[in-house]
């Protein structure tokens, strides 16, 4: 028995951003988006649409608790009640932002309930989200939850809810085309990563198996080719693709061990989320050898070959890319990496996996982790 769904209308393709004059026409709504984004992009969409009520643009990079609260201060003037939904004009952070706010509004006690003490999101009615990614990589777009970093305790939070899914998201290639070298491989490796993460998982299904092979492909034919040649709009065009397969896929699996295991390699060593959940990724997928027979045989679909092969094609492309893959190239030593995936194996993402520790580390070991 299993069940899938995924109730986002997408609208894809070049210069689809234009759509949002329609979607914006006699509607009052909040804009979230980044600085960088609202200087590339804002004056020529702002000349186009029904102007908003308010507009953030101080999103930064993983949004952190101290971040969003100065974002419910800043939103604090709104009378929430006249809102018809959000547009959040950005990359994973500007979304999973914008989801915060969906939820909480500017109710700072739910947030700080949730974060700091320790009590389950109360999240009623949330607010509609229309979402327009900029990078190929996150699927927040797509998904029904956000995450949120808390740097002053070491930890990230998930707030998840099924009225979190937006109800609209705009994916128009065009807008990614001035994505820098180095955003562009973290964010296509993230989408990888969810893609692989959404097989070998005990919440896999058909539908979402389908999903994470293509998107595993697309990204994994198309990213190298895109790391050297950045304004290639067939390119960017395949990764938009393959960041959908991945949404769709791991939307409704959620993630597993290397997403777990990336954590405190991002919040302790600063690595970017995108190579910190992807450098795992050969290790783990020669681990499911012979632990399972369904995820075996979807996962050799990605290479059409076995394991053994798969896993060192996949680490050969990942060098291709410059990502670091052993514990002396990400300066861990092995008694932080052993505590690490320790800690990954018993988180509750480490338990979507549906392989095992012992196997994982045989693994490790025989593509000279550490
Ligand atoms: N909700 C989910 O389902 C989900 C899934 C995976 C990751 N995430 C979260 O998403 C965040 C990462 O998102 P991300 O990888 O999209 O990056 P990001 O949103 O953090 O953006 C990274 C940087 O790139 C800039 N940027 C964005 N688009 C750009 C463009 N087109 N051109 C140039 N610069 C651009 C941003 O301004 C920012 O400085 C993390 O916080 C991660 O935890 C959420
Ligand atoms: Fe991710």
């Amino acid at each position: 028995m299993w069940q899938y769904n995924n109730p986002v209308n997408i609208i894809f393709g070049e210069k689809k951003i234009n759509e949002i004059q329609k979607i914006t026409e006699k509607k009052k709504y909040i804009l979230i988006t980044s600085d960088f984004i609202f200087k590339e992009y804002l004056n020529e969409i702002l000349n186009s649409i029904n102007a908003p009520q308010l507009i953030y643009s101080k999103i930064n990079p993983n949004p952190d608790y101290e971040d969003l609260i100065l974002l419910m201060d800043f939103l604090s003037k709104i009378n929430f009640h006249n809102i018809d939904f959000i547009l959040a004009i950005g990359g994973g952070s500007v979304m999973d932002s914008a989801k915060v706010i969906a939820a909480f509004k500017d109710n700072k006690k739910l947030l700080t309930d949730f974060i700091k003490r320790n009590k389950p999101p109360l999240i009623y009615d949330p607010i509609d989200l229309i979402t327009v990614p900029t990078t190929s990589g996150s699927s927040s777009e797509l998904t029904c939850w956000a995450t949120i970093w808390d740097k002053a305790s070491n930890k990230k939070f998930s707030l998840s809810h099924t009225k979190l899914y937006p109800k609209t998201a705009i994916i128009d290639p065009t807008l990614l085309l001035n994505k820098p070298k180095q955003l562009t491989i973290s964010t296509g490796l993230d989408a990888l990563s969810h893609s692989m993460e959404s097989i070998w998982n005990i919440n896999a299904n058909p539908i979402s198996a389908f999903h994470g092979i293509q998107g595993a492909r697309l990204v994994l034919e198309n990213l190298p080719m895109l790391a050297n040649d950045l304004n290639n709009l067939e390119l960017r065009t395949n990764l938009a693709l393959a960041c959908i397969h991945a949404g769709l896929a791991f939307s409704n699996t959620k993630t597993a061990i290397s997403h777990n295991i990336s954590y405190p390699i991002t919040l302790e060593f600063g690595i970017q989320h995108g190579i910190a959940c992807s450098f795992s990724l050969p290790f783990i997928m020669r681990s499911m050898k012979g632990i399972n027979e369904i995820a075996e045989q979807r996962l050799k679909k990605i290479f059409n070959n076995d394991l053994d092969v798969s896993s060192v094609l996949l680490l050969n492309k990942l060098r291709s890319l410059g990502v670091p893959l052993n514990l002396n190239e990400l300066n861990i030593t092995k008694q932080k990496w052993d505590l690490i995936v320790s800690e990954s194996f018993d988180g509750e993402r480490g338990k979507n996996f549906l392989g095992n520790k012992e196997a994982f580390d045989k693994a490790c070991k025989e593509m000279s982790v550490f």
